[in-house]
């Protein structure tokens, strides 16, 4: 049954105090919860109370004090239903019984490498005890944890420790943790374990002492460094940059291997996957280190935009997830390189969020509907989410975006709230109407942005004709003009941008064009050469711009514009257009010669010195496969797009082979390791050569690779160099695997990165290689970062051999889905959606897709998750 937006109500009860005494034992944890509850002001007196539960075991209850009568109350898996409760305050307690060892789910209380550990976000607590279990009923939690000692030597709640000791008599210990800042039970959490640590502290800005932890397996303390440090450095900005200081006396992180997401940000003691965590320079790479420090942001930054302030209903999950995305984006650019991050951000956007919103699983960044709400932490929830709050900060300028912000901390501190109350802070401080912006939350697709110039020399004028749509999708045959902020601008011959006199046809705001109805035509005046204009400067909205620029325009963008974010745009651009008509060749059997002119421009950028490595990295990198296939949308052929990216990239590799030469990473090696931009920079420009120069064919290339591979002396030029190996099948590939293996058979982390270079290999018999993998002794479905680093690796990152013609890619995923489903639903259904486009490709391929997902469609018992995604699909 699907719940909806607008039927929302809030709870009859308020639930003012919560206190657990849990009670630990791997397969018999007993929870007694002591509930204050409190009739909401307008509620008719005796209306029922009815709590969550999801599994539970009930095994008692008693009201003020007293134990009921069976007929007064209905207790089973699946709810508590008090029928006539007091018209006046009451205290109930519930008893309930959780098997950890049994929750296979990761949802509630489980075990991972036999610690206690919970996740309740979104719906867990109630698989816990019976609750209230909705965002928008705040309670202030005290948690008593009693485990035996030797077990569980650490005991870990949410808020300040209040006490602790042993149990006389008894090989028993307890903690006491109490939270004074009313929180929602999603936000609930509780460790215990055996659990090394490694501490630090961080003084707020008004003076407050907060004591910092990281808790970790022991042994793996040394590699908390990184995480430490970006968690202290996220502090420090949140304060500077959004004024938000930290509310309690410790902040505690525990890692843990066995997670569904990334992290979690419960209230004080945030549980992480501990791939977000660990890192040293031999088992992380550089892409690691930067998750890691933006992950710690984003979990520590939620302390305000989530818990402070969190959502009334899961509708508004974005309320939270894309804000806070947006401010962890802002840490990391503030912390590196903003070009290079916000280039890095638009291509996740498109790789991830784009497709999800072309096809049969898109939905507005504030959904309207939901069957299961673990479905919806979607790319489009928060990287579009963070979009569309970036797009604010673009519309209202720093200082309004400031305002809103501190009148949205301000008024909504303690409360649960909406996407609409965040709006009005913005249009209030700002005093602005935001009520066509607010589409942006409301609609799904993403726009298509059209743009015509014209240059009129007599007149000295230049017109742009702008337009905007969205494709009809499923629930969504129609859409609304939404405001669209054009960053712009327009260059000369000398590359400099040139100023208007005057600009008629739309609102402009400093460098900024508000593109706001289907059809707008934009005039410069004033404007004395023919310009080449830059439009979407810094992706200023989440849009498809299609600017129909000549080649020449788009070279020339790629050498001169001012802003970073177009200047790779232009190459992106340029690239693509390429690689779709090598595509067509390749499917006609007919010649797969790069044009000399695009071959140029990637000399063009290898050859400027004045360019920071990284931009240079990024600007090498070509489209992946699924960008090229998203672009190309329909009747999607993947073999032609593989056929025509490798030529492209042995072309340049070719004729370019000196500068790569001189680049491979022999030059960076001798350098001591550092984490920071720099260096990661210079990393991977140093990967792109190796993987230019063993495109281009060059005789020498194998063994320059084994003997990069050999000397890594970091994680990311070690597994640069074995991704080339494995991918291109160079003679050592088989003795850099088994090295590899050997040296890192003990760190889950690493050996996650050797089944990933394996999976995504595409190899002929690549598929034949997974299911062998299947059969690895390190192989483990139900790890989900294991699972996902092999089989998920494969379905989005292995196109040829996932889309296989003869669809025996398709029937093992499925195989695949169905098989993890009975255990974790969450994780099955993440997977599943990797059929998502299966629309777009050619027919036969589509109706392999299409049966796979019709066979599990037909499972008996298929979780509510999967049910879903797998309608959703087939729709
Ligand atoms: N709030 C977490 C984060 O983004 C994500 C938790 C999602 N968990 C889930 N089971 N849906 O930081
Ligand atoms: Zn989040």
């Amino acid at each position: 049954a699907a719940i909806h937006l607008e039927d929302y109500q809030p709870a009859p009860y308020h639930i003012d105090t919560v206190d657990l005494d849990i009670h630990l034992d791997p397969t018999a944890t007993q929870v007694k919860a002591t509930l204050a509850i409190r009739r909401r002001e307008g509620v008719d007196p005796g209306t029922p109370l009815w709590l969550n539960g999801d599994e539970t075991a009930f095994t008692g209850l008693a009201l003020n004090g007293e134990a009921l009568d069976e007929s007064a109350y209905t207790a089973n898996e699946r709810e508590l239903v008090l029928h006539a409760p007091p018209a006046d305050p009451f205290t109930l307690e519930i008893r309930t019984w959780v098997n950890p060892d049994a929750n296979t789910q990761l949802s509630g209380l489980y075990r991972s490498s036999g610690n206690y550990c919970t996740q309740c976000e979104a719906e867990g607590f109630r698989r816990i005890t019976y609750f209230l279990d909705r965002p928008d009923v705040l309670s202030v939690y005290t948690t008593r944890i009693e485990g035996r000692k030797e077990e569980t030597p650490v005991l870990l709640g949410n808020g300040n420790p209040v006490e602790s000791g042993d149990i006389p008599g008894t090989d028993h210990h307890y903690a006491i943790w109490h939270d004074p800042h009313p929180k929602p039970s999603y936000l609930f959490a509780m460790v215990a374990g055996n659990l090394a640590h490694i501490s630090d502290s961080f003084v707020t800005s008004s003076g407050r002492k907060v004591d910092l932890k990281i808790y970790v397996e022991p042994g793996k303390e040394d590699r908390c460094g990184w995480a430490m440090d970006s968690l202290k450095r996220s502090m420090k900005w949140d304060e500077d940059v959004f004024g938000c200081e930290y509310d309690l006396d410790v902040f505690n992180i525990v890692a843990v291997s066995d997670f569904n997401m990334g992290a979690m940000e419960n209230k004080g003691l945030n549980i992480f996957n501990d791939k977000y965590v660990l890192a040293d320079p031999e088992t992380a790479t550089d892409q690691d280190y930067a998750n890691i420090e933006a992950v710690i942001a984003h979990e520590y930054f939620h302390n305000w935009t989530g818990n402070r302030i969190t959502c009334r209903d899961w509708f508004q999950l974005c309320l939270k997830e894309g804000l806070t995305v947006f401010r962890d984006q802002e840490f990391s650019s503030d912390m590196r390189s903003r070009a290079v991050k916000r280039i890095s951000d638009v291509r996740l956007l498109r790789a991830h969020q784009f497709p999800e919103d072309a096809g049969p699983l898109a939905h507005p960044v504030r959904p309207r509907k939901y069957t299961e709400i673990n479905n919806f932490y979607t790319a489009t929830v928060y990287e579009k989410g963070a979009e569309v709050v970036r797009m604010l900060k673009t519309l209202l300028g720093d200082s309004g975006f400031r305002k809103g912000m501190d009148l949205y901390f301000q008024r909504h501190d303690g409360e649960a709230t909406t996407i609409e109350a965040f709006l009005t802070c913005f249009s209030e401080a700002a005093s602005t109407d935001l009520g066509q912006f607010a589409r942006w939350y409301e609609q799904a697709g993403t726009p298509l942005v059209t743009a015509k110039g014209h240059y009129d020399a007599a007149a000295n004028e230049f017109t742009l004709d702008l337009s905007q749509s969205i494709a009809p999708l499923p629930g969504q045959p129609e859409s609304l003009p939404a405001v669209i902020p054009i960053r712009f601008g327009l260059i000369g011959q000398n590359g400099e941008d040139i100023t208007a006199s005057r600009i008629t046809g739309a609102e402009v705001r400093g460098d900024v064009l508000l593109l706001t109805e289907a059809k707008q035509k934009v005039t410069f005046h004033g404007i004395g050469q023919r310009p080449v204009p830059s439009l979407l400067r810094g992706f200023s909205a989440p849009v498809r711009m299609e600017a129909h620029q000549s080649l020449a325009d788009l070279t020339f963008l790629a050498r001169h514009d001012s802003d970073p974010f177009n200047r790779w745009q232009a190459v992106q651009t340029l690239a693509t257009q390429e690689l779709i008509r090598l595509t067509h060749e390749a499917r006609k059997e007919g010649s797969l010669e790069a044009d000399d002119r695009l071959v140029e421009i990637f000399g063009a950028i290898l050859a400027d010195r004045d360019l920071d490595p990284a931009f240079q990295a990024l600007a090498l990198e070509l489209p992946g496969e699924a960008d090229i296939a998203r672009e190309i949308g329909k009747d999607v052929d993947p073999d032609a797009i593989h056929a025509a990216r490798t030529a492209f990239r042995a072309a340049i590799g070719a004729a370019h082979l000196a500068a790569f030469h001189a680049l491979l990473p022999e030059a960076t090696q001798d350098e001591d390791f550092n984490p920071d931009a720099a260096s990661a920079g210079k990393r991977a420009l140093a990967a792109q050569a190796l993987g230019y120069f063993t495109a281009s064919g060059t005789k020498a290339a194998p063994e320059r690779v084994w003997h990069a591979f050999q000397r890594a002396n970091n994680m990311s030029d070690r597994i640069a160099a074995l991704t080339i190996l494995v991918h291109q099948d160079l003679p050592k590939a088989g003795q850099a695997l088994a090295d590899f293996r050997s040296r890192h058979s003990c760190n889950s982390l690493a050996m996650d990165k050797w089944f990933t270079v394996q999976a995504t290999a595409p190899a002929q018999d690549g598929l034949e290689r997974v299911k062998a993998l299947t059969a690895h002794p390190l192989f483990d479905m139900t790890n989900p970062n294991r699972m996902r680093s092999l089989i998920q690796a494969f379905a989005t990152g292995n196109h040829v051999q996932f889309a296989r013609k003869d669809g025996e890619g398709f029937a093992f995923v499925a195989d695949c889905v169905m098989a993890i489903d009975p255990r974790n639903p969450q994780v099955a259904a993440r997977l599943l959606t990797c059929f998502r486009s299966w629309r777009s490709l050619e027919s036969e391929r589509s109706k392999h897709a299409e049966k796979a997902l019709l066979r599990i469609s037909a499972m008996e018992k298929l979780s509510r998750d999967c049910r879903d995604i797998v309608d959703r699909c087939l729709q």
